[in-house]
Formats: structure tokens, C-alpha cells, sequence
């Protein structure tokens, strides 16, 4: 049957996708861009936030529609969001067939061959450790230069505002083995980039062990990854600062494969709130981080996360934020207003942050950012950059595109005999904020 999966959430929730996808190509079934022709409507469903939740149901819900004009339309809803709702999606809106959780991907062909068979209703949202291996399946383009490579599952830390603990479960490490080998063979199919995921990445194989450890089996991992020929770059995200220790700065400062653009989630510039928030660092410890891999890596950039409005955040405390944000000079921040989510430590916390107030911190932040970056790509015109090539630019087909270290787009004039994949050395001859210009 031809399937459709659209995704929600972060580049884990894309990674499962693509996985599930394949594991419904390789039972049969035919993927489709297009959810017109699709017979099976799947949703890969994300909980960080209010917002993202009421989107998906939002979008589940008006397909009654659809399921009164084609009854045998099979409709599921994946991830996050139906590992925490469980049931009750199927109870609000009963026009979905299926739910499966975070841990139930591997058993979708499944799932889907017993509603064909039988009509009836499925709530797959058991956790189960088996799926961290299963799970290895990638589609790609011939053109296609990066991929996603999952190492780990799940979070132990339960910063206080968040869910995904409690949706995707303890963490699980992937064996380094099986990395290594799903890398080669991204790398023998024509992959050049890879971007290794995990929830709290840097501490892939700690197992949960010790909060403040010495060891990082993640900057071995790297180590390990960065001898695969033919690999060009590697990308990671999420480290927590925590298991930012010197080994994993001194491998991200000496490997040269790894980008020199780090994502750092800081998520508060304030000391009071980052201990309402369990985030177990100061500001000081955060910017000695960012100070030391500037000191050993003087062109390295960061981006980070940052959380807004949370409960009891005052003046003060967002101010601290601001001055922080100016202080590791970011390239990039993704900034978001505080979301309750039922459960989480903070839940038993008043939201008392007006919604006005949020909005206006959101802007200021915005506009200081905004300050940055025009800041940033100004310094970059007249310097020279090593960009992946990725192909003919989506806005002109004249040009071509790529990819700086610090994940900037570089648009440029092709020239004869430069292929899909090439590391070329480009000069900035102009920039915008969203967009670098080389030759
Ligand atoms: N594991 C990653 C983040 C996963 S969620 C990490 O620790 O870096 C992505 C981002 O969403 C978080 O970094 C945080 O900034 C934001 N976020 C999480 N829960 C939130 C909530 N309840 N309200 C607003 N933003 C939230
Ligand atoms: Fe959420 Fe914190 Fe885990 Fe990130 S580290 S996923 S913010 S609990
Ligand atoms: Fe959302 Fe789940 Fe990712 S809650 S951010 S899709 S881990």
C-alpha cells in the first residue's frame, strides 16, 4: 500500500521517520510525498510544547473528513506525543486506527498488516529496549551528501520543564560496532556528512553513570568515526554541558572532521533559574565551555537553545539570559516561551510569567540575535570558507549551494568539473542573514 509519513518535532523524530519508512518500504509498502495518494496516513507526533502537541492533533483531527469519503484509509499517530497520550488519542478522535509509541517503530509493518486484516483499533506504546538496533534503515538520494545517525535513545536527566524523559525513556546507547558499520555504509552509498543524534548526546555511553565523570565514550566514538575515508564532516547535537568535559573539548578541537559549530543547549543565563530548571551548571561553567574551545578553536561558532519565561523568571533573571547570549556571542538561537507540560517537576510551578511579558522577552532576545548574526556575516565577507557542495540552488537553478563548517548556506557560480560532494574553498564576496555569497 502507498504510505505518507509527515513529521513533527526535533531531528530525532525525522530520524525515526525515515527508519520506519523503511522498514514499510522493505515489508512492501511504497512511500509517497504526496498524502492524496497515500492509503496509509502516518504522524510523527512531538510533546516539547503545547503549540507542537495542538498542531498534530489539530491536523489529525480535520481528517474525519477524509475517513468518511475513504473508509479504509488507515490513519496512525506515531512518537511522542502517542507515547504520552496513549489511548486517549484514539478516545478524542476515533477515526485514527493506531497508536505506537517512541519504542514501537519496528513493529509498524506489523501493525499496519493487522489493520488491514482486521479493522481493529492498535495501542502499541510498551517500551521496549529491543528497537536500538533495529532501527538502522536509511533512504536517500543518489544526490544526497548528509544523513542522520542515531547513537543513543531517551533521557535520564529530566531538566524540570521537560517531557521527553518521560516520552522516550531511559537512554540507551547504541554499540559503537553497529555506528561505525551503519556509517561505512552511509559513506559507501555516497554520504559525506553525517549528523549523529541523541537527546543528550555527549553522554552516549555513560549508561547513566556519574553526572560530572572524566570519561567521554562519546569523544572515543568520534575518534573512532572520524577514521572512515571518504567521511568529509561530523555534525552532533544535543551535548548537555555537563558531559562537556576536556576530553570531548579536546576531541572537537583537534578532530578535524568534527564542525568547529557546536550546538550548546544553555536554555537560561541565570543561576537561580537554571537550578529550578535541574540543569546542574552555572553560567560561569557554561561560558568556561564556550571560552575554552574558542581559545583552542578561535574561529569555532556556537548555537544554543533558550527558554523564556519561565516560572518565577524575572527581570533579572531574563537579563541574565541576554547578557549571557551576548557573552558566548552566538551564531545561532533557537529561543522558546516556556510551555507547561503535565507531569514534568516544573508543572507543580505556577506559569506567572504573563503571556505579554513572554513576547516581549521573545522580541528583545530576536532582536539582539538578529544584531549578532548581521554582525557575524559581515565579519565572514572578504574571508574564505570550505564549503560541501550540495547541488544546484533551490531559489536559482543557475547557481550552486553548500554548506559552510558553521552550517551557513554559500551560494556560488558552478565550475566546470565540480561535483555533488566536493569540499571547495570559496571566497565571501557578500552576505545576507540567511545567506553567504562565494566564489
Ligand atoms: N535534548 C535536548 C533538547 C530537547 S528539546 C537538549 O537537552 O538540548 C529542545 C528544546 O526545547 C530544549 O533545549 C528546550 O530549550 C526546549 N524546551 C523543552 N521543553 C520545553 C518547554 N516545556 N517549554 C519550552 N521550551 C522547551
Ligand atoms: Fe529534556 Fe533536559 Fe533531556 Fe534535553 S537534557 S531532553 S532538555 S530533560
Ligand atoms: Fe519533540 Fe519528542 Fe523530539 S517531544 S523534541 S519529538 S524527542
Amino acid at each position: 500500500m502507498k504510505f505518507y509519513i509527515r513529521t513533527y518535532g526535533c531531528q530525532m523524530n525525522e530520524r525515526d521517520s525515515e527508519a520506519a519508512a523503511s522498514a514499510l518500504i522493505a515489508s512492501g509498502h511504497e512511500m509517497v510525498h504526496d498524502e492524496k495518494m497515500a492509503d496509509i496516513l502516518l504522524f510523527n507526533t512531538c510533546s516539547v510544547r503545547e503549540h507542537a502537541e495542538r498542531k498534530a492533533l489539530g491536523k489529525v483531527g480535520i481528517l474525519i473528513k477524509l475517513k468518511k469519503k475513504k473508509p479504509d484509509i488507515i490513519i496512525g499517530v506515531l512518537g511522542c506525543m502517542a507515547q504520552r497520550l496513549k489511548e486517549k488519542i484514539i478516545e478524542d478522535i476515533p477515526h485514527v486506527d493506531f497508536v505506537a509509541g517512541t519504542d514501537q517503530f519496528h513493529r509498524l509493518p506489523e501493525i499496519v498488516a493487522s489493520i488491514i486484516l482486521k479493522r481493529k483499533h492498535v495501542v502499541a506504546v510498551d517500551a521496549d529496549s529491543e528497537i536500538i538496533e533495529n532501527l538502522s534503515g536509511h533512504i536517500h538520494s543518489d544526490n544526497q551528501i548528509s544523513a542522520f545517525v542515531s547513537v543513543m535513545r531517551g533521557c535520564n536527566r529530566f531538566c524540570s520543564y521537560c517531557i521527553v524523559p518521560y516520552v522516550r525513556g531511559r537512554e540507551k546507547s547504541r554499540g559503537r560496532k553497529e555506528i561505525i558499520e551503519e556509517a561505512k555504509k552511509l559513506v559507501g552509498s555516497g554520504i559525506r556528512e553525517i549528523l549523529l543524534l541523541g537527546q543528550n548526546i555527549a553522554a552516549y555511553g555513560l549508561e547513566g553513570r556519574g553526572q560530572a565523570t572524566e570519561e567521554s565514550p562519546f569523544a572515543e566514538l568520534l575518534e573512532e568515526l572520524c577514521r572512515i575515508d571518504g567521511l568529509l564532516r561530523i555534525r552532533f547535537a544535543s551535548p548537555h554541558p555537563q558531559y562537556f568535559n576536556e576530553k570531548l573539548i579536546d576531541a572537537v578541537a583537534t578532530l578535524p572532521k568534527i564542525c568547529k559549530n557546536v550546538h550548546l543547549p544553555l536554555q537560561s543565563g541565570s543561576d537561580r533559574i537554571l537550578k529550578l530548571m535541574n540543569r546542574h551548571y552555572t553560567a560561569e561553567k557554561y561560558l568556561s565551555i564556550v571560552n575554552d574551545l574558542r581559545s583552542k578553536v578561535p574561529e569555532i561558532t556556537f548555537s544554543t537553545d533558550i527558554i523564556i519565561g519561565f516560572p518565577t523568571e524575572t527581570e533579572e533573571d531574563f537579563n541574565a539570559s541576554r547578557t549571557l547570549m551576548k557573552a558566548a556571542d552566538f551564531d545561532n538561537a533557537y529561543i522558546f516561551k516556556y510551555s507547561t507540560r503535565s507531569g514534568t517537576k516544573a508543572a507543580e510551578m505556577k506559569d506567572d510569567v504573563p503571556q505579554p511579558v513572554k513576547d516581549e522577552r521573545n522580541q528583545i532576545l530576536l532582536a539582539d540575535l538578529a544584531e549578532m548574526t548581521e554582525r557575524h556575516n559581515k565579519a565572514i565577507v572578504g574571508s574564505t570558507l570550505e564549503v560541501l557542495v550540495e547541488g544546484v540552488s533551490k531559489r536559482n537553478s543557475e547557481r550552486w549551494c553548500g554548506r559552510s563548517d558553521s552550517n551557513s548556506v554559500v551560494v556560488f557560480d558552478p565550475v566546470p568539473g565540480i561535483k555533488i560532494g566536493d569540499l571547495v574553498k570559496l571566497k565571501i564576496t557578500r552576505a545576507t542573514t540567511m545567506t553567504l555569497f562565494g566564489e
